[in-house]
């Protein structure tokens, strides 16, 4: 099969490193990829919003297969797209994509077929917000943009103060665009977080390993809030209890429910989770494998990537086998100094070789912001680097993730260096 992946971050770097490990992968491409990308697929610089110009590029070059595995285009509608014109894809349709692209309907699917989530109002009326708020007096609150805002769409409130220009920033400033018209308010909640991607052709949901996502720019959750700084696999939070819990609680009433709405959910469904004191409540759904949450998922994955993403668009997921690692992963990311605010591009990257680590067993480097100029590799964006290293348990894949980091230099390099104590303190705590 030919293929195609659209986007350009570490997560599509993983996904083409997973599908290229199967037999039925024939020549891939990326759209638009990125310098470290184009080591393992050939890249093609068409913006991953620009629908029409992708399906063009997608017909000339007739793919038989489309991964599209970032939120915008997927909320733009460019597996409808696609599909208009004859070529499968992975993932939802801009009907499905909702579930991600509108917490307006996220939260009211959830209220309405009685899946747990924080308890919350929504509103289009900048002033009804602060009646309500002020009405109910409980902080801190959270505030939220119906629409895509890039992750920077949720606002914690400690006080009316805050609540009163979190609002006017979404709502009248318009920070996010569209995405600030309506706003929904919730309680706040507390537990540790889980992330648990899903497969799902919309008749049945496969879950797979869990992740824990580190948010935050700087070490013990400080700093700004990112696109995420690492990741580990599994999340020790995720017990067999809870995950049955999921599992009859929130995965497949989440499924039934899309169905039922008319919009079946097809592709990779991802449960933002957190395990409150009255058990799991599902935080946010997006509508595509997380980033870097990809990172150390795929590279667990035994199945083949390819088969499950197919069988998801085709309606066969019931008949196919979604296999995991018991080991684990753990992935760090190398970010430019300054981000999320502002950094420097074009910095020489330097201790890889073709983009990788030559000779280190079980780690990959996975591309996020990264080009070729001149024959060198050189950053290009925020986060820039993911150095993932699989291992029977977590503390070996976490000090293999080190180990292979600290051969990486360019200047200006900004990393966590606490990625994965959360969970092992927890594991210790369960010993
Ligand atoms: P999101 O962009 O929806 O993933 O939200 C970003 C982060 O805000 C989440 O990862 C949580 O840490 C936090 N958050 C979102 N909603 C709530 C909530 N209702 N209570 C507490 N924290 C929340
Ligand atoms: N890492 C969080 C996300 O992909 O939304």
């Amino acid at each position: 099969m030919k293929i195609l992946v659209v986007g350009g971050g570490g997560r599509e770097h993983a996904i083409i490193r997973a599908l290229k490990k199967s037999p039925a992968c024939g020549e891939i491409w990326c759209a638009p990829g990125n310098g470290g990308i184009g080591y393992d697929a050939k890249c093609k610089d068409i913006k991953a919003t620009d629908v029409e110009a992708m399906v063009a590029f997608a017909k000339e070059e007739a793919f038989d297969y489309v991964v599209v595995a970032q939120d915008d285009p997927l909320a733009l509608g460019m597996v409808d797209a696609l599909a208009a014109v004859g070529i499968p894809a992975f993932g939802p349709d801009k009907a499905a994509a909702r579930i991600e692209a509108s917490k307006v309907f996220s939260k009211n699917l959830m209220k309405k077929y009685g899946i747990p989530t924080a308890d919350y109002e929504t509103f289009s009326d900048p002033a009804k917000v602060m009646d309500y708020i002020r009405a109910k007096n409980k902080y801190p609150v959270v505030i939220k943009a119906d629409g895509l805002a890039l992750g920077k769409g949720v606002l914690i409130c400690e006080d009316e103060a805050q609540a009163e220009a979190g609002v006017k920033e979404i709502m009248l400033d318009k920070k996010f665009g569209a995405s600030g018209n309506q706003v929904v308010v919730e309680e706040f909640l507390t537990g540790p977080e889980v992330s648990v991607l899903s497969f799902t052709d919309g008749k049945v949901v496969k879950p797979m390993v869990s992740s824990m996502d580190h948010k935050r720019a700087e070490d013990n959750d400080t700093g700004l809030n990112t696109g995420g700084m690492g990741t580990i696999a599994p999340n020790p939070y995720y017990t067999p209890a809870v995950a049955d819990r999921c599992m009859k609680e929130i995965f497949l009433p989440t499924i039934q429910a899309m169905a039922a709405e008319g919009c079946p959910f097809k592709g990779c469904l991802y449960f933002g989770l957190m395990i409150t004191p009255d058990g799991p409540k599902v935080i946010e759904y997006n509508c595509r494998f997380g980033d870097p949450e990809a990172q150390v998922v795929l590279p667990l994955l035994e199945s083949d990537l390819l088969t499950v993403m197919t069988a998801c668009t085709n309606g066969t997921l019931a008949d196919t086998e979604v296999k995991f690692s018991s080991g684990a992963a753990a992935c760090v990311i190398l970010a430019s100094g300054g981000y999320p605010v502002q950094y420097e591009k074009g910095k020489e990257i330097t201790g890889l070789t073709e983009g990788q680590l030559p000779g280190v067993a079980d780690v990959t480097v996975y591309h996020a912001g990264t080009a070729v100029k001149g024959g060198k590799l050189v950053t290009a964006g925020g986060r820039v680097l993911g150095v993932t290293a699989t291992a029977g348990d977590l503390p070996a894949a976490l000090a293999k993730a080190y180990q292979a980091a600290d051969q990486i230099h360019f200047d200006k390099l900004h990393r966590r260096s606490d990625i994965g104590r959360r969970a092992l303190q927890a594991l210790q705590a369960q010993k």
